[in-house]
């Protein structure tokens, strides 16, 4: 029996895996989450952390955790918030959870698409706020969805069912990767595909060649009609270069889901036009939650018991 620390609740039945293996869950009552110096506390007295993107599971944490640590498994499918590089050196093996979140996060990436380029929010907050007089032929225009060219940034599970979807609302759609995919709509430049697409949406991970991806140069390339959409993580953008191009009417609108500086959202992009702005909920229903966190525990038991779990990311 191994003793697996959980970093906070997780869904009903996320946890089966490590129970019905027998292992010994270390988790608090409430949902606070564990300070860095906790973490670093607990580390060594446990084999498995089970843990989730806010979570920093940085060096001080993997090296307070070897050497009877052997695997951290992220309730997420991005692990910018695990030091791999580290965690790989020492031999512990990390986890994610692929695959099982894929539909939800393209839902909810087009969700962003659909009330960003209406300007549904917009429209909402007017009529929660007494303000509607009536139908007026002027107010509220937006840009249309059918039609339009989707640039798809990132060409993996998510920005494929996103594709997907753009398809079926009878858009054209493109993509950019670094390596071409050989599928139709492949283009080689990111520049090229901003100033191709009427609506933009990222799906790529968090590294050192994302980090800042869109700025001010990019921004500019875009149509002055163009909607940027992310669902990925916040630093692929940068916040304040946004919210400014939203303001000088760079582009048209936003939909954004994820932000720089977690849960801070730059003043600016708060108060700037046709943002609509949702608290980090690609993968917030239910069912997936579940599998999230039943992947995660999956992966983390397959490990304890010497195997190579599919989730694994490295180790
Ligand atoms: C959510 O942002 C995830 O990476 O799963």
């Amino acid at each position: 029996m191994s003793r697996v620390l959980v970093t906070r609740q997780l869904p009903a039945g996320g946890l089966d895996p490590l129970v019905e293996a027998g292992h010994e869950v270390v988790q608090r009552e409430g949902d606070e989450p564990y300070t860095a110096e906790e973490l670093v506390a607990l580390a060594p007295e446990v084999d498995a952390i089970v843990c989730i993107l806010t979570d920093r599971i940085d060096v001080a944490v993997l090296q307070a955790g070897a050497p009877r640590l052997q695997v951290v498994a992220n309730v997420a499918v991005g692990y910018d918030n695990i030091d791999v590089a580290t965690a790989s050196q020492m031999g512990i093996a990390v986890c994610n959870t692929p695959g099982v979140l894929d539909e939800t996060t393209a839902d909810l990436a087009f969700l962003l698409i659909l009330a960003a380029c209406r300007r549904a929010t917009d429209a909402e907050a007017d009529l929660r706020a007494g303000r509607w007089t009536g139908f007026h032929i002027g107010d509220f225009l937006g840009v249309d969805v059918h039609g339009a060219t989707l640039g798809i940034v990132g060409y993996g599970r998510i920005g494929r069912a996103v594709a997907r979807r753009g398809a079926g609302f009878g858009m054209e759609v493109l993509h950019h990767t670094r390596t071409d995919t050989g599928i139709g709509g492949w283009v080689a430049d990111l520049d090229d595909l901003l100033r191709r697409s009427d609506v933009v949406s990222l799906h790529v991970p968090l590294h050192d060649e994302t980090r800042g991806l869109i700025g001010a140069r990019r921004l500019a390339l875009m149509k002055p009609s163009a909607v940027l959409v992310n669902t990925a993580r916040g630093p692929v953008i940068d916040e304040e270069a946004l919210a400014i191009a939203l303001e000088e009417g760079t582009i048209f609108a936003a939909g954004i889901d994820v932000y720089e500086r977690e849960p801070a959202v730059h003043p600016r992009l708060l108060a700037a036009p046709h943002a609509v702005l949702l608290p980090h909920i690609g993968s917030a229903t239910e069912a997936t939650r579940r599998r999230m966190a039943h992947l995660a525990s999956d992966g983390a038991v397959a490990v304890l018991r010497g195997d190579r779990p599919p989730n694994l990311v490295s180790g």
